[in-house]
């Protein structure tokens, strides 16, 4: 699906997280996702060392990509990314997201140039714990921006309200300098909290145990999808006109 031109700069996508799926089935659950209206299909590679858990490397994303054209989001959850770029490239990753708390500075800025230069998003997370200013020098070099807003490592927890003003200040910054940057969340979107973070400027959310574990999952996210709907720039409908003054 598109991503950074002018014209779908503000199409809300919704990218099921494939962790929250049944690793025995992997090939028919990110069918299934495409079947259920999926914009993207979030892949989540973890290393046991950037946070306490394993998942899966490039084998995996490889064997799934012929089960799915679905854009292939894979966020790396791993220290020093870069020494494994080449194989999430050739597994058919359609955008990487490394942390910016993995990498030292030069490798960073030669690791995104190299997924850009291979015709792939590059996108930069912050854990909680990081500020988003941490992201601002790296801007020119991003189609994407990651605001964990739960601590990364495990799927089904709580989203972490105070991590909406960093939200808002990577829009405004984003606004002023590169409009076209997309803002992913991920980390406890449900059919309620997703609306707190598309109105505080998210226009990309990952939601694993919202869809995967919904008795109906096309219908969670069509749900989802209606509910970031709310950007920043339209007013969310109110029950009662506002009190007159004066
Ligand atoms: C957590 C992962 C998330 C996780 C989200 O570290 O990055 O993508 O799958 O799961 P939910 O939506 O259940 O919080
Ligand atoms: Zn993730």
């Amino acid at each position: 699906m598109g991503y950074t031109t002018m014209h779908d700069m503000h199409e809300k996508l919704i990218a099921p997280s494939i962790l929250a799926g049944d690793f025995a089935r992997l090939g028919a659950e990110a069918a299934r996702m495409e079947r259920c209206g999926a914009d993207w299909l979030h892949l989540d590679v973890m290393d046991g060392v950037f946070v306490p858990n394993l998942t899966f490397g490039p084998p995996v994303i490889a064997a799934l990509r012929p089960h799915t054209s679905l854009f292939f989001d894979v966020h790396l959850m791993i220290q020093r990314p870069e020494r494994y770029l080449d194989e999430f490239l050739a597994a058919g990753a359609d955008g990487l997201t490394l942390h910016r708390e993995a990498c030292d500075e030069a490798g960073l800025r030669q690791t995104l140039r190299k997924i850009r230069a291979a015709g792939k998003r590059a996108a930069l997370s912050v854990k909680p714990g990081t500020p988003g200013e941490a992201l601002f020098p790296w801007l020119e070099e991003l189609d994407m921006v990651l605001v964990m807003t739960v601590e990364p490592g495990f799927g089904g927890q709580a989203f972490l309200e105070g991590m909406l003003p960093k939200i808002g200040a990577l829009r405004t910054e984003i606004a002023r300098r590169a409009p076209g940057i997309r803002i992913q969340v991920d980390g406890g979107i449900s059919a309620e909290t997703i609306a707190l973070a598309g109105l505080a400027g998210a226009d990309c959310f990952v939601a694993g145990s919202a869809v995967f574990r919904a008795e109906d999952p096309a219908e969670a996210i069509r749900r989802l999808r209606n509910e970031a709907d709310r950007s920043p720039w339209e007013a969310p409908e109110t029950e009662s006109p506002p009190p007159k003054t004066g």
